[in-house]
């Protein structure tokens, strides 16, 4: 270790303590970013609004099968279990392990699994619990800095997943995932949500 690496340890592990300890959720957050910032992509959740307009599509009796990728802390959890029936699942998917334990500690639904692992492996791990297919994905994953190969290998997964007439929700900060997924879904409806930290960017890819 480098004299500077030594004198950044201590600040870095502090603020990642203290913002953990004021903030709650968000510093939990804000914690996965310091650690891990181009996994994680973004220093705050998401916004209500942009929960409400991103879930805006999904037609909840029909949905069974629900799929998030990249849940951090649980901001789309709660509502969308708000939202999902008596019989639904919701199984979220993060490479984050401390995420992962956070929302085991802290959701507890029987209708919610939270897996440790990429979303590049969903079709495994849903057939774990029982299932074949998902009426809706959904990701807030930095498609942009995701190393080589992960994006594509995980929209080729996701289109593979879902059943005919479902959708892959996406929400980003730059359009470049759009790009990604007009390869694999041909038919996407478009969205734009301003109050956000940073604006962004939404995509609804339909599988036909
Ligand atoms: C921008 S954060 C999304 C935060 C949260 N969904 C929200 O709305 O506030 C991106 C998340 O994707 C996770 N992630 C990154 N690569 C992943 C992958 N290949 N599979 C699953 N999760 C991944 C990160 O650990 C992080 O939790």
């Amino acid at each position: 270790m480098t004299s500077t690496q030594v004198a950044r340890e201590p600040l870095i592990r502090r603020v990642r303590r203290k913002a953990e300890r004021m903030f709650g959720p968000a510093g939990i957050f804000f914690k996965g970013f310091l650690k891990h910032p181009a996994m994680v992509g973004a220093i705050l959740p998401s916004s209500r609004r942009t929960i409400e307009h991103v879930l805006s599509v999904v037609n909840w009796d029909e949905c069974r099968l629900f799929v998030e990728y990249g849940p951090g802390v649980g901001t789309f959890c709660r509502p969308v279990l708000e939202k999902l029936r008596r019989d639904g699942m919701l199984i979220v998917i993060d490479t984050n392990p401390d995420f992962i334990a956070y929302l085991q500690k802290t959701i507890g639904d029987s209708r919610f699994v939270a897996v440790h692992g990429s979303a590049a492996e969903v079709e495994e791990i849903i057939r774990a619990n029982g299932f074949e297919q998902a009426d809706y994905v959904l990701s807030g994953l930095p498609f942009s800095t995701l190393p080589e190969g992960v994006g594509p290998a995980i929209m080729a997964a996701t289109h593979r997943v879902l059943r005919p007439g479902g959708a892959f929700l996406v929400y980003q900060y730059t359009a470049r995932a759009r790009e990604l997924m007009g390869k694999y879904f041909p038919r996407i409806d478009k969205g734009l949500e301003l109050a956000n930290v940073p604006p962004c960017v939404i995509s609804w890819g339909w599988k036909d």
